[in-house]
């Protein structure tokens, strides 16, 4: 599918992957919106990138997401894409986390907010002559990373849910585009993690990695794996112990000498 002319609409685009998305997306002559929960990362973006349309919306909160849908159709009918970065990682000590509600953050956003936003756009893009969906997932969902457990649950929950929405859409016109980022240069990336947590791991560069993605986009791949996450995918599969022993075991060793 060509990535020019379309209406675009990313989630999670005031930062990151999202926000060189749209930038990316734009110079190449598409409409893009971009939502986020703050409005002053949104008018940021807007301030970098003319002709960039924001809606403040929280993908955790099915209310906003129906009054995403409302918002985006009205203003945008012609909307055929829908990319998904939203998302939040955090490290959690699973030993010293009490709050039953707050555990489940990377949940609310990351999987549900995916499935919910879907759910909100898939009548619409299955009226549409042609229409992709591109949930952003993670090379963590191949491998989990211990000190990031329920950000790994969730994307491997949302690669779980993207195989069966693909076969589910197969006889549509919505194609459905898992893109797995590696370790990618972005404020989430450093966040909260230090170098042993990321394994002394270099990230790929944002610019970089989205111009893979739009390529893969663009030539009909399914599931995108820039650099990392494909190593991480392949060895997941032939030797998951040895995998999760590289994503994790240092991080969860230093996690482990603080207290309780
Ligand atoms: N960077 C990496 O190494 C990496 C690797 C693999 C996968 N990914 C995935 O790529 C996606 C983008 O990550 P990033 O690295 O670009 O992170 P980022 O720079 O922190 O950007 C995250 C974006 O999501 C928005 N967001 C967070 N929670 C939201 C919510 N509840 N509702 C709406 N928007 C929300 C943020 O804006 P507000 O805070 O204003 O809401 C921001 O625009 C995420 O799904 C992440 O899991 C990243």
């Amino acid at each position: 599918m060509k990535m020019n002319g379309r209406t675009i609409l990313i989630t999670g685009g005031s930062s990151g992957i999202g926000l060189e998305f749209a930038r990316q997306l734009l110079a190449r002559g598409n409409t893009v919106i971009v939502t986020g929960r703050r409005e002053t990362a949104l008018a940021e973006a807007r301030s970098k990138l003319s002709g960039l349309q924001t809606v403040s919306s929280d993908s955790s909160n099915p209310d906003a997401i129906r009054a995403l849908r409302e918002t985006v159709l009205r203003d945008h009918p012609a909307l055929d894409v829908v990319i998904q970065c939203a998302g939040l990682m955090r490290k959690l000590d699973l030993r010293k986390t009490t709050d039953f509600l707050d555990v489940t953050r990377e949940i609310e956003t990351n999987l549900n907010g995916t499935i919910w936003t879907n759910l909100a756009f898939l009548d619409h893009l299955r009226a549409m002559p042609e229409a992709m969906l591109v949930n952003v997932s993670s090379g963590l969902a191949f491998v989990p990373m211990a000190v990031a457990p329920i950000y790994s649950a969730a994307k491997a929950g949302l690669h779980a849910y993207t195989q069966s929405l693909r076969l589910q859409l197969k006889n549509t016109r919505i194609r459905v585009v898992e893109l797995a980022p590696p370790a990618t240069d972005t404020p989430l990336f450093y966040g909260d993690f230090n170098k042993v947590d990321t394994g002394g791991v270099k990230p790929m560069s944002v610019e970089t990695m989205v111009e893979k993605a739009i390529r893969g986009m663009e030539n009909g791949q399914t599931e995108i794996r820039p650099g990392l996450a494909n190593v991480l995918k392949l060895l997941g599969r032939i030797a998951p112990n040895a995998a999760v022993n590289m994503t994790s075991k240092a991080a969860v060793e230093a996690m482990q000498k603080a207290p309780v």
